[in-house]
């Protein structure tokens, strides 16, 4: 049977033990995007609390991709450096990193991205936000899909171990795959093999920029839980198509910000029952790709239930990311004997401070310092 602390291979990244940091928005970068020594400083805290792998926040790959205060841009090579003092901290710590790499698209913020209009696979408004994006056309789409392979090769020249595409949570590529999101009428929109076009030619873009030797992975939503949205067939289709075409592993995980309770960071994981809510995704995704590493995200709290996914084969790696904001140094706790569940009470109130150009913490610690 695989146990959560054991050494494991993923596409070349040999890593310590089962337990991965899903990509979490730390909002400490600077106006430009530009990483801070405080953004360090969370890296190397993860990478000593002895996480097997840390998926980076997500990175935007153009200015008018990005949607939140203090996120970390990759759009430009003057970033480089301070990308790259990333990896080494990481690196220097014993600890492996991939790079997130989004473009929000519709759900990108113009008054967080220097007052730029979102931009979306079609003039479509995404729910929950204030703005009607405007379509792309078609040459933009190209300029984004280069964007997206550039910033591949910028994680892999800064040393970075991977990168993880964000085909997740209602950003870009998961707009493209939405049909009601994406209602084009050009190779880009209609059926379910046409709004898959663009996740794949930016997985074939990237494959190309940074060889097959550097990992690809992606985070990729199995259901919007949102009316007239990505489904489980569309997300099966999409998922088997990357498997084909030599995606490295998937993240599994649903929702998006629009779609209430059956978001992607849900509250109150209390009981067992609560914890790894997309278990069964992950079963449907396993189902249509075989031994394809897959990562599950959504409520792992405890190392019973963690240890339960990984003896049904639903997934091989086990992702979070709020246990890790409250307990950066939970690996090495239960690595260490304390079995005691993750103490984060999933109130989701990190992302207020974030919000307030603060940057993420758990604001339950705040009330116990
Ligand atoms: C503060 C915060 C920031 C997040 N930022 C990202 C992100 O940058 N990229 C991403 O794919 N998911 C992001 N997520 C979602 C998490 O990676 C994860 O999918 C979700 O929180 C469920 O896992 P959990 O129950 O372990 O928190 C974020 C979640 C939180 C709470
Ligand atoms: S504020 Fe703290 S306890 Fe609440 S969800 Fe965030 S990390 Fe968990």
């Amino acid at each position: 049977m695989p146990e959560i602390f054991e050494s494991t291979n993923l596409a070349g990244i040999q890593l310590t033990n089962r337990l991965v940091r899903s990509a979490t928005w730390e909002g400490l970068a600077d106006e430009d995007g530009g990483v801070t020594s405080p953004l360090v400083q969370t890296y190397e805290q993860l990478a000593d609390g002895g996480i097997g792998l840390i998926i980076s926040s997500y990175l935007y790959v153009q200015p008018v991709g990005k949607q939140t205060p203090g996120q970390v841009g990759i759009y430009s090579d003057a970033l480089l450096p301070g990308i790259t003092r990333l990896a080494t901290a990481v690196h220097e710590r014993g600890g492996k990193i991939v790079g997130q790499i989004v473009h929000c698209g519709g759900q990108a913020d113009s008054r967080t991205n220097g007052g730029l209009h979102p931009v979306a696979p079609s003039a479509v408004e995404s729910p929950g936000y204030r703005e009607t994006p405007q379509a792309l056309s078609r040459m933009e789409i190209d300029e984004i899909v280069y964007s997206f392979a550039d910033a591949a090769r910028r994680l892999r020249d800064a040393g970075f171990d991977g990168v993880q595409l964000h085909g997740a949570h209602g950003y870009l590529l998961a707009q493209f795959l939405s049909p009601s999101r994406n209602v084009r009428t050009d190779e880009y929109g209609g059926d379910r093999s046409k709004r898959s076009r663009f996740c794949l030619d930016v997985y074939q873009a990237i494959r190309s920029a940074v060889g097959s030797g550097f990992p690809v992975l992606i985070k990729l939503n199995v259901d919007d839980f949102m009316e007239g949205s990505t489904t489980e067939q569309d997300s099966v289709f999409l998922a088997t198509e990357l498997a084909a075409n030599g995606i490295d592993a998937i993240e599994v995980s649903g929702g998006t910000p629009g779609s209430g309770k059956l978001g992607p960071a849900r509250p109150n994981i209390v009981q067992p029952e609560d914890e790894a809510y997309f278990l069964e995704q992950a079963k449907v995704i396993r189902s249509a790709t075989g031994d394809l590493p897959l990562m599950l995200v959504g409520g792992l709290r405890s190392l019973d239930i963690m240890e339960s996914v990984i003896d049904s084969g639903a997934a091989d790696y086990l992702s979070m990311s709020r246990p890790l904001i409250r307990e950066p140094d939970l690996p090495r706790r239960w690595l260490s004997g304390d079995r005691a569940r993750a103490a984060c009470v999933s109130c989701l109130g990190c992302f207020l401070p974030g919000h307030k150009g603060e940057g993420v913490r758990c604001v339950q610690k705040d009330k116990e310092a």
